[in-house]
Formats: structure tokens, sequence, C-alpha cells
């Protein structure tokens, strides 16, 4: 079954959003096998968003995502990294249509509220560098049955 890293970030948290978010994946039919509450170091931070190290952007986004709280998750299902990117919205929230968390939610592209892999390849590095085996949990919910 494929999985996706899924974060909210610090101002998602800080906004009181985390709830929102784990909802809005539970009721689309995910199943969350992993999460936690935790203070990113720099040094995760710069290697989570590596792709990006040569932007203009890339000092203050390792700021910002260091600057507080991120709620990190591994949710599991069918087609689940790209509807799961389908469900954010697009990056920058103005271009973000209502009814996608971004769109809801955000108002600024530097803080906008969620991550989510981009692919099978980026999900499964996320995963791994995230998350250790121990806190993935393979279980069994019967009522996959009926998505
Ligand atoms: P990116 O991987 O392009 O977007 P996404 O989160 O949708 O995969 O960029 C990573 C993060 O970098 C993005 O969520 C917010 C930040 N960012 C900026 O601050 N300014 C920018 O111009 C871009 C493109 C991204
Ligand atoms: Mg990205």
């Amino acid at each position: 079954m494929e999985k996706t890293f899924i974060m909210v970030k610090p101002d998602g948290v800080q906004r009181g959003l985390i709830g929102e978010i784990v909802a809005r994946f539970e009721k689309k039919g995910f199943q969350l096998v992993g999460a936690k509450l935790m203070t990113v170091s720099r040094e995760l931070a710069e290697e989570h968003y590596a792709e990006h190290k040569e932007r203009p952007f890339f000092g203050e986004l390792v700021d910002f995502i260091t600057s507080g709280p991120v709620f990190a998750m591994v949710w599991q299902g069918n087609n689940v990294i790209a509807t799961a990117r389908q469900m954010m919205g697009k990056t920058n929230p103005a271009d973000a249509l209502p009814g996608t968390i971004r769109g809801d939610y955000g108002v600024n592209v530097a803080m906008n509220i969620v991550h989510g892999s981009d692919s099978p390849t980026s999900a499964e590095r996320e995963i791994a560098l995230w998350f250790n085996e121990a806190e993935v949990n393979e279980y069994e919910k019967t009522i996959n049955r009926w998505i």
C-alpha cells in the first residue's frame, strides 16, 4: 500500500490546524500509520529541503521550519501521494483553490501550512528521513474494504 510523508508546518501548529488537517485525511479514507510532534533541527530541515538549497528562499525556509514544532505524519492508502497533494492545493496559497488546505487556510507562500511528498521517490526518501521503522505502524483497518 502506498505511503506518503505529510507535515503540518510551524504556522499550522501555531494556528491550531493539526486536528483539521488530520480530519481531512481521515475522512478521505486514508490511514494514519505514524505521527509525532517534534522540533526540527537545522540539519534535518536542510536535508529535507536539499533539492531547494540553491534557491533564494532556502535560508528563510529552513529558519521557518525550525522556528517551532511541526506535526510529522505518515499516511497510507490508494494513490495517497498524488491525492494528498491535490488535497493540499498549489504551493502558493494565492493559487490554491478553495476546498484545498492551502486554499482554505493559507495566505503566504512562505507559510503555506502543510508539506506533502511530491512523488513515490520523495515519499520513500522523506519517510526514511523523518521516521524510524518502529514509528511506522502496520495495522489492519477493516473498513478499508469499503474504500
Ligand atoms: P516546493 O517544493 O516548490 O513546494 P511544495 O511545498 O508545494 O512541494 O517548495 C517547498 C517550500 O518552499 C514551499 O512549500 C514553500 C517554500 N517556498 C517559498 O518560500 N518561496 C517560493 O517561491 C517557493 C517556490 C517555495
Ligand atoms: Mg516540494
